[in-house]
């Protein structure tokens, strides 16, 4: 059993917890994840260690409470425990210095980016952050990511905070030369997003309409359906390059330019009638627990 240090909502349906994992904390590194189990026979729910404490023996996970398993995973105070937490699991984020690195979370993916921006910024790199989200409440950890980022760029759907737009408007301006120009990208977010991202640095026009310029390499973080999170299920593969690759253990970070968005898109969105069917009944059964408890 792994218990639950501390969880606050730090966004719209975002939990931030700390859970005592010791092993996990000490052996982990940036861009690994842990594969979560509420309670025995629940589902398997991959999630990013976004920071861990050694010495206190502790992991921090950002969780979106999207589904029947990840509403149960939150609900769950601190003082309780979670029956599983396995890992550290995924090869760790590659570090080199690149010079000026955008890196770009797209709502709650900004929270899986953030372990890789700070690994990314200990690594000598300069760090411009963009995070794009639908509102200014739905933005999280600008003021964690400002600690170590050069710059932070914030693009919202409404316009209620930062640019208005999409995260792609800001990394226009830095190809464009009218913002700092990146080395390299790393992406976070919607898979739609990570392909927008992929197609504006695969080839791309120079300022003031020079002459195509030489892709930028580019990194996503892939977020495909995981069971067993060991290579052995073949539920998270995903063609990279004409090959099929398993995100738990070949990713899951990839070179953008190289996955199959579409394919990943499609293997997304089979199970989505099973989750909502999921979450009809997690929500029957906190009725019921609620009228329960008010008898
Ligand atoms: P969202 O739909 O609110 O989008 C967040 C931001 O991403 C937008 O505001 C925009 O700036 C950007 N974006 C979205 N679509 C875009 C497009 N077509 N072009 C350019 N930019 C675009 O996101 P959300 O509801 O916070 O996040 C949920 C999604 O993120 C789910 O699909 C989830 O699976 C995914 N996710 C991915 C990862 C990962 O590891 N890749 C991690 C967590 C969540
Ligand atoms: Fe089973 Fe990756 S989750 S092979």
């Amino acid at each position: 059993m792994f218990k639950v240090i501390s969880n606050e909502q730090v966004g719209p349906n975002v939990h931030r917890m700390v859970i005592a994992a010791p092993r996990v904390a000490k052996a982990r590194k940036p861009g690994q994840f842990v594969i979560v189990r509420k309670a025995d026979g629940a589902e398997r729910i991959p999630l990013t260690i976004a920071d861990a404490d050694a010495t206190a023996g502790t992991i921090t996970l950002f969780i979106q409470a999207v589904g029947a398993s990840t509403k149960r995973i939150v609900a769950t105070p601190a003082g309780e425990s979670l029956r599983d937490v396995a890992g550290p699991l995924g090869l760790p984020t590659h570090l080199q210095k690149w010079g000026n690195v955008a890196c770009i979370g797209g709502g709650v993916g900004t929270a899986v980016l953030y372990p890789l921006a700070k690994a990314l910024a200990e690594e000598s790199n300069k760090v411009y952050t963009v995070i794009g989200a639908r509102t200014a409440e739905q933005v999280i950890l600008a003021d964690e990511l400002g600690e170590f980022s050069e710059e932070i760029f914030i693009a919202t759907e409404d316009g209620s905070s930062g640019r208005k737009g999409l995260v792609t408007v800001v990394l226009a301006d830095m190809l464009a030369g009218k913002l700092p120009k990146p080395d390299a990208v790393f992406a976070v977010g919607p898979v739609p997003m990570m392909e927008a991202v992929a197609e504006m640095t695969r080839l791309h026009q120079g300022f003031g309409g020079q002459a195509r310029q030489a892709a930028i390499p580019t990194i996503v973080s892939l977020n495909a359906i995981m069971i067993d999170g060991t290579g052995m299920c073949g539920g998270c593969r995903v063609t990279v390059g004409g090959e099929v690759k398993f995100t738990c253990v070949d990713g899951p970070e990839f070179d953008a330019h190289q996955v199959d968005f579409a394919g990943l898109r499609n293997r997304l969105g089979m199970y989505r009638e099973h989750e909502a069917d999921a979450d009809e009944k997690c929500k029957l059964d906190q009725f019921l627990q609620s009228h329960k408890e008010a008898d």
